[in-house]
Protein backbone atom coordinates (compact mmCIF):
# COMPACT_ATOMS: atom_id res chain seq x y z
CA UNK A 1 0.00 0.00 0.00
CA UNK A 2 1.60 3.70 -0.65
CA UNK A 3 0.21 6.59 1.43
CA UNK A 4 -0.28 9.79 -0.17
CA UNK A 5 0.05 12.74 2.23
CA UNK A 6 -2.07 14.98 1.21
CA UNK A 7 -5.04 17.19 2.61
CA UNK A 8 -6.79 16.94 -1.17
CA UNK A 9 -9.32 13.83 -1.05
CA UNK A 10 -9.29 15.08 -5.12
CA UNK A 11 -5.76 14.43 -5.53
CA UNK A 12 -5.67 10.94 -3.83
CA UNK A 13 -8.12 10.10 -6.43
CA UNK A 14 -6.17 11.21 -9.13
CA UNK A 15 -3.26 9.51 -8.05
CA UNK A 16 -5.01 6.01 -8.27
CA UNK A 17 -5.71 6.88 -11.91
CA UNK A 18 -2.16 6.58 -12.41
CA UNK A 19 -0.87 3.49 -10.08
CA UNK A 20 -1.92 -0.06 -9.49
CA UNK A 21 -0.98 -0.32 -6.25
CA UNK A 22 -3.49 0.78 -3.63
CA UNK A 23 -3.40 4.34 -2.25
CA UNK A 24 -4.69 5.77 0.67
CA UNK A 25 -4.32 9.06 2.14
CA UNK A 26 -2.08 9.57 4.93
CA UNK A 27 -3.27 13.04 6.95
CA UNK A 28 -0.21 14.23 8.35
CA UNK A 29 0.51 17.86 9.42
CA UNK A 30 4.16 18.96 9.06
CA UNK A 31 5.92 21.88 8.98
CA UNK A 32 7.31 22.50 5.60
CA UNK A 33 11.35 23.59 5.28
CA UNK A 34 11.62 26.89 3.67
CA UNK A 35 13.59 26.48 0.12
CA UNK A 36 13.54 28.31 -3.51
CA UNK A 37 13.09 24.87 -5.40
CA UNK A 38 9.98 22.25 -4.67
CA UNK A 39 12.14 18.96 -4.93
CA UNK A 40 13.75 20.02 -1.38
CA UNK A 41 10.50 21.15 -0.03
CA UNK A 42 8.94 17.67 -1.16
CA UNK A 43 12.07 15.62 -0.14
CA UNK A 44 12.13 16.85 3.43
CA UNK A 45 7.94 16.21 3.22
CA UNK A 46 8.76 12.68 2.07
CA UNK A 47 11.52 12.04 4.83
CA UNK A 48 9.54 13.68 7.75
CA UNK A 49 6.30 11.46 6.78
CA UNK A 50 7.80 8.02 6.33
CA UNK A 51 9.80 8.57 9.60
CA UNK A 52 5.76 9.32 10.99
CA UNK A 53 4.57 6.10 9.48
CA UNK A 54 6.70 3.56 8.88
CA UNK A 55 5.63 2.53 5.29
CA UNK A 56 5.85 4.23 1.61
CA UNK A 57 4.66 7.50 1.54
CA UNK A 58 5.34 10.19 -1.27
CA UNK A 59 4.05 13.62 -1.23
CA UNK A 60 3.69 16.46 -4.17
CA UNK A 61 4.74 19.84 -4.59
CA UNK A 62 3.73 22.21 -6.86
CA UNK A 63 3.96 26.14 -7.88
CA UNK A 64 2.97 29.04 -10.33
CA UNK A 65 6.42 29.84 -11.84
CA UNK A 66 5.88 33.50 -13.70
CA UNK A 67 8.44 34.26 -16.60
CA UNK A 68 8.47 38.08 -15.91
CA UNK A 69 8.92 37.77 -12.34
CA UNK A 70 11.97 34.81 -12.59
CA UNK A 71 9.85 32.67 -11.25
CA UNK A 72 8.00 33.87 -8.79
CA UNK A 73 6.08 32.54 -6.64
CA UNK A 74 6.77 29.58 -7.44
CA UNK A 75 7.21 27.76 -4.15
CA UNK A 76 5.31 30.44 -2.22
CA UNK A 77 2.46 29.95 -4.52
CA UNK A 78 0.23 29.02 -2.04
CA UNK A 79 1.26 31.62 0.69
CA UNK A 80 0.69 34.46 -2.55
CA UNK A 81 -2.70 32.38 -3.25
CA UNK A 82 -3.62 33.17 0.41
CA UNK A 83 -2.28 36.99 0.64
CA UNK A 84 -1.84 38.67 -3.14
CA UNK A 85 -4.85 36.36 -4.61
CA UNK A 86 -5.05 34.97 -7.94
CA UNK A 87 -7.05 37.37 -9.59
CA UNK A 88 -4.47 40.54 -8.39
CA UNK A 89 -1.37 37.97 -9.57
CA UNK A 90 -2.94 38.32 -12.79
CA UNK A 91 -3.09 42.61 -12.27
CA UNK A 92 0.29 42.48 -11.60
CA UNK A 93 1.25 40.16 -14.79
CA UNK A 94 -0.73 42.65 -16.87
CA UNK A 95 1.66 45.55 -17.42
CA UNK A 96 4.57 42.89 -18.33
CA UNK A 97 5.13 41.84 -22.19
CA UNK A 98 5.94 38.42 -21.15
CA UNK A 99 2.86 36.79 -19.86
CA UNK A 100 4.50 33.08 -20.06
CA UNK A 101 4.10 30.99 -16.91
CA UNK A 102 4.12 27.17 -16.19
CA UNK A 103 3.50 25.14 -13.71
CA UNK A 104 5.77 22.73 -12.33
CA UNK A 105 5.26 20.10 -9.92
CA UNK A 106 7.08 17.11 -8.29
CA UNK A 107 6.46 14.07 -6.42
CA UNK A 108 8.94 12.61 -3.74
CA UNK A 109 8.84 8.71 -2.70
CA UNK A 110 10.22 7.89 -0.03
CA UNK A 111 10.25 4.43 1.39
CA UNK A 112 13.11 3.75 3.91
CA UNK A 113 14.53 1.48 1.24
CA UNK A 114 18.06 2.03 -0.37
CA UNK A 115 17.63 2.78 -3.91
CA UNK A 116 19.04 5.12 -6.32
CA UNK A 117 17.79 8.31 -5.24
CA UNK A 118 17.36 11.32 -7.54
CA UNK A 119 21.04 13.04 -6.82
CA UNK A 120 19.30 16.51 -7.15
CA UNK A 121 18.43 18.56 -5.16
CA UNK A 122 17.87 15.52 -2.47
CA UNK A 123 21.11 15.58 -1.38
CA UNK A 124 21.61 19.38 -1.18
CA UNK A 125 20.51 19.59 2.52
CA UNK A 126 22.35 16.66 4.02
CA UNK A 127 25.01 18.01 2.07
CA UNK A 128 24.29 21.76 3.58
CA UNK A 129 24.43 19.81 7.08
CA UNK A 130 27.42 18.05 7.16
CA UNK A 131 30.08 19.08 4.08
CA UNK A 132 31.69 22.55 3.39
CA UNK A 133 31.44 24.55 0.45
CA UNK A 134 33.99 23.50 -1.69
CA UNK A 135 32.98 19.87 -1.11
CA UNK A 136 29.10 20.50 -1.88
CA UNK A 137 29.72 21.66 -5.29
CA UNK A 138 31.18 18.21 -6.54
CA UNK A 139 29.23 16.22 -4.14
CA UNK A 140 26.50 14.37 -6.83
CA UNK A 141 26.68 10.82 -6.55
CA UNK A 142 24.07 8.68 -5.71
CA UNK A 143 26.16 6.86 -3.18
CA UNK A 144 26.59 10.33 -1.38
CA UNK A 145 22.37 10.70 -1.20
CA UNK A 146 22.07 7.11 -0.01
CA UNK A 147 23.93 6.55 2.78
CA UNK A 148 22.92 9.39 4.81
CA UNK A 149 19.11 10.18 4.92
CA UNK A 150 16.36 8.10 4.02
CA UNK A 151 16.83 8.03 0.14
CA UNK A 152 13.91 10.10 -1.61
CA UNK A 153 13.23 9.65 -5.25
CA UNK A 154 11.59 12.67 -7.12
CA UNK A 155 9.75 12.91 -10.28
CA UNK A 156 8.87 16.26 -11.88
CA UNK A 157 6.26 17.72 -14.33
CA UNK A 158 5.89 20.64 -16.28
CA UNK A 159 3.38 22.45 -18.17
CA UNK A 160 3.88 25.55 -20.03
CA UNK A 161 1.59 28.43 -20.59
CA UNK A 162 0.08 32.05 -20.22
CA UNK A 163 -1.03 34.21 -17.78
CA UNK A 164 -4.65 35.37 -18.95
CA UNK A 165 -7.76 37.50 -17.39
CA UNK A 166 -9.32 34.77 -14.96
CA UNK A 167 -11.60 32.45 -16.85
CA UNK A 168 -13.93 29.17 -16.04
CA UNK A 169 -15.26 28.10 -13.43
CA UNK A 170 -13.65 24.36 -13.12
CA UNK A 171 -10.85 23.73 -10.98
CA UNK A 172 -8.89 25.47 -8.26
CA UNK A 173 -6.20 27.67 -7.08
CA UNK A 174 -4.46 29.45 -10.16
CA UNK A 175 -6.40 27.70 -12.68
CA UNK A 176 -8.89 30.49 -13.83
CA UNK A 177 -5.97 32.76 -15.01
CA UNK A 178 -3.47 29.46 -16.50
CA UNK A 179 -4.10 29.24 -20.22
CA UNK A 180 -3.04 26.12 -21.96
CA UNK A 181 -3.36 25.72 -25.89
CA UNK A 182 -6.50 28.27 -25.87
CA UNK A 183 -8.43 27.35 -22.55
CA UNK A 184 -7.63 27.84 -18.82
CA UNK A 185 -7.43 24.66 -16.78
CA UNK A 186 -10.40 25.92 -14.87
CA UNK A 187 -12.06 25.51 -18.12
CA UNK A 188 -11.31 21.90 -18.93
CA UNK A 189 -12.72 18.99 -17.30
CA UNK A 190 -10.80 17.07 -14.81
CA UNK A 191 -9.70 14.30 -16.97
CA UNK A 192 -8.56 17.47 -19.90
CA UNK A 193 -6.44 18.91 -16.81
CA UNK A 194 -5.03 16.01 -15.77
CA UNK A 195 -4.01 14.48 -19.39
CA UNK A 196 -1.21 17.80 -19.37
CA UNK A 197 -0.72 18.88 -16.20
CA UNK A 198 2.40 19.29 -14.04
CA UNK A 199 0.73 16.78 -11.71
CA UNK A 200 -0.49 14.37 -14.04
CA UNK A 201 2.91 14.09 -16.08
CA UNK A 202 5.29 13.57 -12.50
CA UNK A 203 2.45 11.05 -11.30
CA UNK A 204 2.72 9.17 -14.54
CA UNK A 205 6.18 9.09 -14.47
CA UNK A 206 6.06 7.92 -10.60
CA UNK A 207 3.82 4.91 -11.30
CA UNK A 208 6.08 4.06 -14.38
CA UNK A 209 9.01 3.94 -11.91
CA UNK A 210 7.20 2.01 -9.55
CA UNK A 211 5.91 -0.59 -11.63
CA UNK A 212 8.91 -1.35 -13.14
CA UNK A 213 11.75 -0.28 -10.98
CA UNK A 214 13.90 -3.05 -8.95
CA UNK A 215 13.32 -1.24 -5.48
P1 LIG B 1 0.12 22.39 -3.55
O1 LIG B 1 1.54 22.01 -3.68
O2 LIG B 1 -0.81 21.49 -4.27
O3 LIG B 1 -0.27 22.63 -2.12
O4 LIG B 1 -0.07 23.79 -4.26
C1 LIG B 1 0.70 24.93 -3.95
C2 LIG B 1 0.02 26.15 -4.54
O5 LIG B 1 -0.02 26.04 -5.97
C3 LIG B 1 -1.42 26.37 -4.08
O6 LIG B 1 -1.62 27.77 -4.00
C4 LIG B 1 -2.24 25.77 -5.20
O7 LIG B 1 -3.50 26.39 -5.29
C5 LIG B 1 -1.37 26.04 -6.41
N1 LIG B 1 -1.51 24.96 -7.39
C6 LIG B 1 -0.91 23.76 -7.36
N2 LIG B 1 -1.31 22.99 -8.38
C7 LIG B 1 -2.22 23.74 -9.05
C8 LIG B 1 -3.03 23.48 -10.18
O8 LIG B 1 -3.02 22.41 -10.79
N3 LIG B 1 -3.85 24.47 -10.57
C9 LIG B 1 -3.92 25.66 -9.92
N4 LIG B 1 -3.21 25.96 -8.86
C10 LIG B 1 -2.35 24.99 -8.42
Amino acid sequence: MLRFVTTNAGKVREAREYLDEEVTRLDFDYREVQADDLATVAADGARKAYEHAGEPVFVDDAGLFVDAFDGFPGPYSSYVEDTVGVERLWRLTEPEDDHGAAFRGVVAYCDGEEFAASPEPVDRDRRGQDQDADTRATATTDDQVADGDHPVKIFEGYVPGTIVPPRGEGGFGYDPIFEYDGRTFAEMSPEEKNAVSHRGKALAEFAEWYENADR
